[in-house]
């Protein structure tokens, strides 16, 4: 192909700027105080507001949410957290850094997402908690097994670093379930951005005491009761894990066009959908687009993928590959199984350029030099 590449397909991913993060920050920067602050709480009260609950918890980062999370519910030594292996490393890290063992689970091929059967052919008696990992945006659905899971004392603790805003097929808002703990990224690439940051939507406002406990040194005050009184009181553990007012600040200016951020995001993916149809070899992971604001465009391929891969790369189309898997890594070799269909999916897993800062044009382009790609590698 000689054309000029069309803008933003030589990335993966990128935030979109909508032109008021700089005045959102400039609000809180004089104020001189950069920690969790007004703006804080004013960005978890959107959040909360966006999907329908009475608490969000604003934490520094997807992985932080995890970690706090599952401490929360006080997993730890001894614990196993049934995750799939397909997933980006920070979902075993914040396992594995509470002391608890990953239990790696297989994954539907066609969703790239744990079910409740392999979730079920996963369990230990160790099993404490459940993980699934919302990937590419979409719900997962345990209901078949909550009950059970319930019985049995395992927590569900979902990983929807890729999930913000979308629904389960009953309308539900991801983060609404009942009984289940959800936590979310606003990483620079996640579907809502803060520039770096979290959430975590508690079930009760217990929870969420004790996870705002958690997230700042255990202190009960807040900072602002704290300025008038010449002590405090520490109730129990707790880190410096809170968002910064000048992260939530981003993240309220980018909360401001959520709906149009998730409205290009499913034009982009279903623009890939109609572009992919027929192409021989390829195969599109289904998010369920008409309720999930997608995170990425994900194709399996029939073909080398690699070189598939540095083809596309060699041609500045920004592909990449989500993820290596877990289960293989050096630094979860203790918890190695064998996930024949994990192996298998992950040779295959290919992720298009994807962002609500390209064009619908760029998108044809990827999918005009994907083909290309699979004629000259065949
Ligand atoms: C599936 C998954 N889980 C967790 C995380 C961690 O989120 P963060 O980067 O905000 O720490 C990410 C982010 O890349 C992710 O993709």
């Amino acid at each position: 192909m000689t054309q000029t590449p069309p803008p933003g397909v030589e990335r993966n991913a990128a935030p979109l700027l909508h032109g008021t993060e700089a005045d959102a920050l400039a609000t809180v920067l004089p104020g001189g105080q950069w920690g969790h602050g007004p703006a804080t709480d004013q960005f978890e009260a959107g959040i909360a507001d966006l999907i329908g609950v009475n608490d969000a918890v604003a934490v520094n980062s997807g992985t932080t949410a995890l970690h706090l999370a599952l401490r929360s519910v006080g997993i730890g030594p001894g614990d196993d957290v049934i995750v799939p292996s397909l997933t980006f490393c920070a979902s075993v890290q914040a396992i594995t850094w509470n002391g608890a063992s990953p239990r790696f689970a297989e994954i539907d091929p066609d969703t790239l997402a744990v079910t409740a059967d392999t979730v079920l052919e996963a369990l230990t008696p160790q099993t404490k908690a459940v993980m699934p990992v919302l990937y590419g945006g979409r719900a997962v659905d345990l209901s078949p097994i909550r009950d059970e899971l319930a019985r049995r004392g395992i927590q569900i603790i979902e990983d929807a670093a890729h999930a913000f805003g979308s629904r389960h097929p009953d309308g539900t808002m991801v983060g609404a379930v009942p009984g289940v703990l959800t936590c979310f990224s606003h990483d620079p690439i996640k579907n809502l951005t803060t520039g770096q940051g979290g959430t975590i939507i508690p079930r009760s406002r217990t929870e969420a005491n004790n996870l705002r406990s958690l997230r700042l040194f255990g202190i009960v005050q807040s900072k602002d009761a704290r300025a008038s009184l010449t002590s405090y009181e520490v109730q129990g553990p707790g880190m410096r894990f809170d968002m910064s007012q000048l992260n939530a600040a981003i993240g309220l200016a980018q909360l401001e066009h959520f709906t149009e951020v998730a409205a290009l995001r499913q034009h982009l993916w279903r623009t890939y959908q109609a572009e992919l149809d027929g192409l021989d070899g390829v195969q599109l992971v289904d998010v369920d687009v008409a309720n999930t604001v997608p995170f990425n465009c994900v194709v399996r391929l029939n073909r080398d993928r690699d070189k598939v891969f540095h083809y596309l790369r060699e041609r500045n189309i920004g592909v990449a590959v989500h993820y290596p898997p877990n289960h293989t890594q050096p630094g979860f070799s203790a918890w190695r199984r064998n996930l024949p269909v994990t192996d298998r999916v992950a040779g295959q897993i290919l992720g298009l350029p994807f962002h609500p800062a390209m064009t619908y044009d760029s998108a044809r382009y990827a999918v005009a030099t994907l083909a290309e790609a699979i004629k000259a590698t065949a």
